[in-house]
């Protein structure tokens, strides 16, 4: 049989197709001091634009007459199918694009059959986001927390919930400079009053002395800005979960190899989006430098500016096993909540899969260097 490479279904075809204009549309939905924080990066921010830039250094090297009529983009990730590979990267407040939030886009994620990975910082529980899409790949991102029994609670409730793996973020010990909501006096915290994942935890709740809504925040606060967080002490989760864990906001191939080396199950290269270190490596010449000295041993996921099917093709020919996105489904959630990021999903799965068919390859696995040019 011969695939058909459907276009876009007639349910969807009132919803937009270019990234930038789900985007403008979200701009005009929200109001501006949570679009800015969603759109920013930090400084100047020259790594959010390197994010994108970097992907135009990169061509495709296509075959042809390679007979593509039955190429297929699934892969597998930990021992589970993803449709293609693509996770949604996590992403703190939810809420402040859409009422359901997360529960919405781990909804959207499992109906697209790709991972959704719930931040710690989330406006419903982990408890109540697993319950909202039970047959979902949810993955857990954890921020340390200063308390470490509120880190090993964490992952234990994630266990518990039937997340599949845990993804510690490692690049952010103290926040970036986010001129953006300082200008606009945007403390994300502050507008969803905290977050349900600290507010239901039992350790937490033990740690706070006076339980109202100041002394919350404050121990939110005390609890996810670690500067002193070290690789021992992340090694720590080991004696409190048999899932995969994996390390968000590695760029350096030697912390890559360290990761490796102690043990830990994946590794994502990623710098948050260009919101944290500004004038960091992009996160596509980072994977570049990270690919070899990794060699396949673990997964390498890559998140960063990645907006379409070339982008996704590009990162995997430089060695990933899966890519993520974070605004984009953000802003499909913001202009039409569950449908709006099962529309991204499902658009950028079509491009992919037409991508991997035009370069004259047939599985994610046969994309390779070989497959690329790089440009002077
Ligand atoms: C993020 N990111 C993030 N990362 C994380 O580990 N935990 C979190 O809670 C958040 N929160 C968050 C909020 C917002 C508004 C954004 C835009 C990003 C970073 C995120 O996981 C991912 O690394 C980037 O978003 C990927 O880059 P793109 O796809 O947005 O270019």
């Amino acid at each position: 049989g011969t695939k058909s490479f459907t276009s876009i279904n007639k349910d969807t075809k009132d919803l937009p197709i270019f990234i930038e204009e789900w985007e403008a549309k979200a701009k005009e939905k929200m109001d501006k001091g949570s679009f800015d924080y969603i759109r920013s990066g930090a400084g100047d921010e020259e790594t959010l634009q390197a994010n994108r830039s970097v992907f135009q250094k990169w061509t495709i090297l296509p075959r042809v007459l390679r007979n593509v009529s039955l190429s297929s983009a699934n892969t597998i990730l930990y021992g589970n199918e993803l449709s293609f590979p693509l996770l949604l990267s996590p992403v703190g407040y939810q809420g402040l694009a859409d009422k359901e939030g997360e529960k919405a886009a781990a909804r959207a994620a499992a109906k697209a059959g790709v991972p959704y990975i719930a931040s710690t910082v989330s406006t419903y529980s982990l408890e109540d986001i697993a319950a909202a899409a039970p047959e979902g790949n949810n993955w857990f991102q954890l921020y340390w927390s200063r308390n470490k029994e509120v880190s090993a609670s964490m992952v234990k409730r994630a266990e518990k919930a039937g997340f599949r793996a845990i993804v510690v973020t490692v690049d952010t010990g103290l926040l970036g400079w986010r001129k953006s909501d300082y200008k606009n006096g945007f403390v994300p915290l502050m507008e969803c009053l905290g977050d349900a994942n600290y507010r239901n935890d039992p350790a937490f709740q033990k740690s706070v002395p006076n339980w109202n809504d100041a002394n919350i925040v404050a121990g939110i606060m005390d609890n996810i800005l670690h500067p002193d967080l070290n690789w021992e002490d992340v090694l720590f989760l080991r004696e409190h979960t048999t899932l995969p864990i994996i390390l968000k906001g590695i760029l350096h191939p030697k912390d890559a190899k360290k990761a490796v080396d102690l043990g830990f199950d994946g590794i994502v290269v990623s710098n948050h989006g260009g919101r944290q270190l500004d004038g960091a490596i992009s996160s596509l010449d980072a994977l570049q430098l990270i690919s070899p000295v990794v060699n396949k041993q673990i997964p390498l996921i890559m998140d960063g500016g990645i907006r379409s099917g070339a982008d996704m093709y590009k990162a995997i020919a430089l060695g990933a096993d899966a890519v993520a996105i974070g605004r984009p489904f953000i802003y499909g959630l913001a202009v039409s909540g569950e449908v709006g990021v099962l529309s991204i999903i499902n658009n950028l799965k079509k491009e992919f899969e037409l991508t991997l068919a035009l370069s004259g390859e047939v599985s994610v696995k046969d994309i390779t260097a070989d497959n690329l040019f790089r440009q002077n």
